[in-house]
């Protein structure tokens, strides 16, 4: 691991979008990043974290008390890493307990550990009706309030059948988004 490689911590989260989160890691580690993943339970369901060690040549974890978890507390190690924190593709459930500060998983226990300087970044996917909720709006504006920078979701056929607002922003987007803002 060489110390001049700025990290990326991809936090992939249980949405039917987790299939561009691969395209958002294989680019950053392109463009020279390193790029350890965090995977919550639920978007381990829908894709496995060994397709993310394939992608990345780092660790994808979903468990940090397995015994087999790369460090002795994973979720302290990630966010000594991390020059920026990307949560892509971000779910309504995650964004929820972002914005309550929930630690009780390894995304969110690593985000509440992150460095003040890290980059704080989350692409938020879900159905339209989801989006338009006042919940979700309340998590996302309160996310933004304490520093975190949307990457905000685009119009267009939604996995649920639907045309509408939710589908996750392209995957080059995000990564410029990322590279803005460590750029910054
Ligand atoms: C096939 C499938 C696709 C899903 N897609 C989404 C989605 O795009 N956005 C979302 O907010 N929830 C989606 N969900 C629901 C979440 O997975 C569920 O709310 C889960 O609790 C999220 O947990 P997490 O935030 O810890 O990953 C989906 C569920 C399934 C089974």
């Amino acid at each position: 691991m060489s110390a001049e490689r700025r990290c990326v911590v991809l936090a992939v989260s249980g949405s039917v979008a987790v299939y561009k989160a691969c395209e958002v890691a294989s680019t950053l580690v392109q463009k020279g990043y390193r790029v350890p993943v965090a995977l919550t339970p639920s978007a381990a369901r829908l894709v496995t974290p060994v397709l993310f060690r394939a992608i990345t040549g780092e660790a994808a974890v979903v468990d940090e008390f397995a015994p087999d978890a790369p460090a002795a507390m994973t979720h302290i190690a990630l966010a000594d890493a991390a020059d920026a924190f990307l949560v892509a593709p971000a779910s309504a459930d995650i964004l929820a307990r972002l914005a309550l500060g929930l630690a009780n998983d390894l995304v969110t226990t690593t985000a509440l550990a992150l460095r003040p300087e890290a980059k704080r970044l989350f692409a938020p996917a879900m159905n339209a009706r989801m989006l338009a909720n006042a919940v979700v709006k309340r998590n996302l504006e309160g996310l933004r309030s304490l520093g975190w920078q949307a990457i905000d979701p685009e119009s267009g056929h939604l996995a649920c059948g639907v045309e509408g607002p939710g589908r996750l922003a392209d995957p080059a987007k995000i990564v410029a988004a990322v590279e803005r803002a460590l750029a910054r």
